[in-house]
């Protein structure tokens, strides 16, 4: 067999990790939805569902992965062959090419304004102007496909050297530099005018807003920014040794994660509110709204350019972890080459973004088949099978000598065989708009 690459240790691991797990949808998806769902009170809500539900989905994940050195189809397999619980696995390679696909599109329009931060295409620009500039991109698809491309093509080339020279060192370098920037631009935000108001807008405590929608949006929202529900972080694990602690790389996965997520919002909003622009949901508060204010901003231009060059770094760790997946498979399974699986299924996920840049309905539709039911209904099975299908002893017999205390894993049996199942299927029942 071949080898199949390791991380070169703990720090290597974590740092992938934590790179899959920081991405779009920490910058932008998760700031919106605090604002629009009572700012204090949703964090601390959203705090819970990592920790109740988050972070013990991804423990079972590092666990399998660690446990059977597999890929997500390999290792259900490997754990109950023969039966039907590999279709967790196949689930998972699915949503690999279905949320790669749009997510490198929306990644190309981020190459595209760190090239239009660069060449001072904000400065000086009335709002219609930046928003002609989003509109260009949008209706020439050449564009699109070209940085679509660009940024395929880097994903490929770092995920072909391999899980130690190529994922582990792109991720050494590039998630350091995200928390520069990220400090860097909390530091220039919190001195501006919109200060205040942004933060205001964020950390104000409405509690009459967290209904039952919140908690779920929350849920929805922990799974995705977490890289959860489709054998990203098992992949992950199985380039461990036994060595690495996993309950604790876990929590650091996930507390990190929220801290990030919370500090974009920090940055964002006293942005915003700077200029009384209005906060507005999705690709439009970063790509329309945002670029308005660093056309006015002084030191605008070193500001965009950070921005956009971390928002970068943060969807390109996480596409590796997504291209990793379905290259994982071919390679454990189908016995291709790491540079053949990476080429070629790079290539394909390229041609099937095609149709998302061309039209933003068809990355909606995409979107929306990912996060709202790939992503959940993996979780839920995964949440089963540790919890239900695997007994105790195979449970606990992977954790090492000191590696999780008895109360803690009853704490995180109780967890994955009750709290997140139940969890995830009132976030499907949400999403089919059964209540
Ligand atoms: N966690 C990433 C984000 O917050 O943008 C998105 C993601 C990456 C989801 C990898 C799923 C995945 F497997």
């Amino acid at each position: 067999m071949l080898s199949r690459g390791n991380w070169s240790g703990t720090v290597g691991f974590i740092l992938a990790s934590m790179g899959s797990a920081v991405g779009l949808g920490n910058v932008w998806r998760f700031p919106y939805i605090t604002g629009q769902y009572g700012g204090a009170a949703f964090i601390l809500l959203y705090i819970g569902c990592v920790l109740a539900v988050g972070i013990p989905i991804m423990l079972a994940e590092f666990l399998i992965g660690r446990k059977t050195q597999r890929n997500p189809v390999g290792a259900f397999r490997t754990l109950r062959p023969g039966s039907p619980w590999v279709v967790i696995g196949w689930l998972g390679v699915l949503s690999g090419f279905v949320i790669l696909s749009y997510y490198a599109v929306v990644g190309g329009w981020v190459l595209h304004y760190v090239y239009l931060a660069l060449t001072h295409s904000f400065a000086g620009k009335s709002p219609e102007q930046i928003t002609a500039l989003f509109v260009d991109m949008n209706t020439h698809s050449w564009l699109q496909i070209f940085w679509l491309g660009i940024f395929m093509l880097l994903s490929i080339v770092i995920v072909s050297r391999g899980v130690a020279s190529g994922i582990e060192i792109g991720n050494r370098i590039m998630i350091p530099l995200l928390f520069v920037l990220l400090l860097g631009l909390l530091f220039y935000a919190l001195q501006t005018d919109g200060a205040a108001t942004g933060l205001e807008f964020l950390l104000r405590p409405q509690w009459h807003k967290l209904g039952p929608i919140a908690v779920l949006e929350a849920l929805g929202q922990a799974l995705f920014s977490l890289s959860l529900g489709m054998g990203t972080m098992l992949t992950y694990g199985s380039y461990l040794s036994r060595q690495t602690n996993l309950v604790r790389s876990a929590c650091f996965v996930g507390i990190g994660d929220i801290l990030v997520a919370i500090l974009a919002g920090f940055v964002v909003f006293p942005l915003v509110f700077n200029f009384g622009l209005q906060p507005s949901t999705g690709p439009g508060l970063i790509f329309r709204t945002l670029p308005i204010a660093f056309a006015q901003l002084p030191a605008g231009y070193p500001v965009a350019l950070a921005f956009f060059v971390l928002l970068s770094f943060a969807a390109l760790t996480s596409a590796i972890s997504l291209l990793e997946v379905v290259c994982a498979y071919f390679v454990d399974e189908q016995g291709w080459s790491r540079k053949k699986a990476s080429w070629t299924l790079g290539i394909v996920i390229f041609v099937l973004g095609i149709p998302s840049a061309l039209g933003e309905q068809f990355l909606d539709f995409m979107d929306g088949l990912a996060t709202n039911y790939l992503l959940p209904i993996g979780a839920l099975l995964i949440a089963v099978f540790t919890g239900w299908v695997l007994t105790r002893e195979e449970r606990k017999e992977e954790f090492g000598a000191g590696e999780i205390s008895a109360f803690r894993f009853v704490c995180w049996s109780f967890l994955i065989r009750y709290v997140s199942p139940v969890a995830v299927i009132l976030i499907f029942l949400h999403q089919l708009q059964l209540f």
